[in-house]
């Protein structure tokens, strides 16, 4: 299920301004070897997001060549730090590339293995907390997320309606995942959350 119609989708994909050749080249790899990112549409919304509270701190739940962290690094006009997690030792070396070329690498702190585990081992809280991992991993990363957010900081999560099989029961552990995710970001009482329906869907909570 297209969860944007595909005319309003290509609609706001072509009133987008041209992106800067280390994103358009990180788009291109994105299609070439069929890898999932945020694409520009949410990636301007990060970049936005980072700008609005004036983020200096970023961790990603999963941020596979870089994506993601070179919106927000925009945002934070490459002011800022983004912890970079991924399980794969080859997206870190696209990311490591791509952030080298750019002069932003000393803003990105690689760190490999599990997310889950890593931001165990962070010493600092964070402005914007990004999940992008496995899918039925959502609400464990929100559990470990919540404590490390500062207030007035954002959770972000992204393919939030999953194709649109959110919406009915499944068996499926990814689909499970993040129906769990989404009744707890919009239960929880420490957070004010707003689910866009943008692309594949993505939550962002402000933490109170
Ligand atoms: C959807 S991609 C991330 C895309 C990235 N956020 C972007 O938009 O540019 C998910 C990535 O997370 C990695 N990954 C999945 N689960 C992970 C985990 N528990 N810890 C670290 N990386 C993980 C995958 O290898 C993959 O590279």
């Amino acid at each position: 299920m297209d969860i944007l119609h595909p005319d309003i989708e290509n609609y706001l994909m072509r009133l987008l301004p041209a992106r800067d050749e280390i994103l358009s080249e990180m788009e291109r790899l994105s299609e070439k070897k069929r890898f999932p990112i945020v694409g520009p549409l949410v990636g301007r919304l990060l970049s936005q997001m980072a700008r609005t509270i004036g983020s200096r701190r970023v961790f990603e739940f999963g941020s596979g060549f870089g994506y993601s962290a070179y919106w927000f690094l925009k945002g934070m006009d490459g002011q800022g730090q983004v912890v970079y997690t991924d399980d794969e030792e080859e997206n870190a070396r696209w990311a490591r590339g791509f952030f080298q070329r750019a002069g932003l690498l000393s803003c990105l702190q690689i760190e490999m293995g599990d997310a889950l585990e890593i931001i165990d081992h962070q010493h600092d809280s964070f402005d914007i907390i990004l999940i992008d991992c496995e899918k039925a991993r959502y609400p464990m990363a929100y559990e470990k997320a919540i404590p490390r957010i500062r207030k007035g900081g954002l959770l972000i999560a992204d393919n939030v309606l999953w194709s649109g099989s959110v919406i009915r029961p499944s068996e499926d552990p990814s689909t499970v995942g993040i129906q769990k995710f989404n009744q707890l970001i919009l239960a929880d009482p420490q957070l004010f959350t707003t689910i866009l329906p943008l692309r594949d869907g993505v939550s962002i909570s402000l933490k109170l």
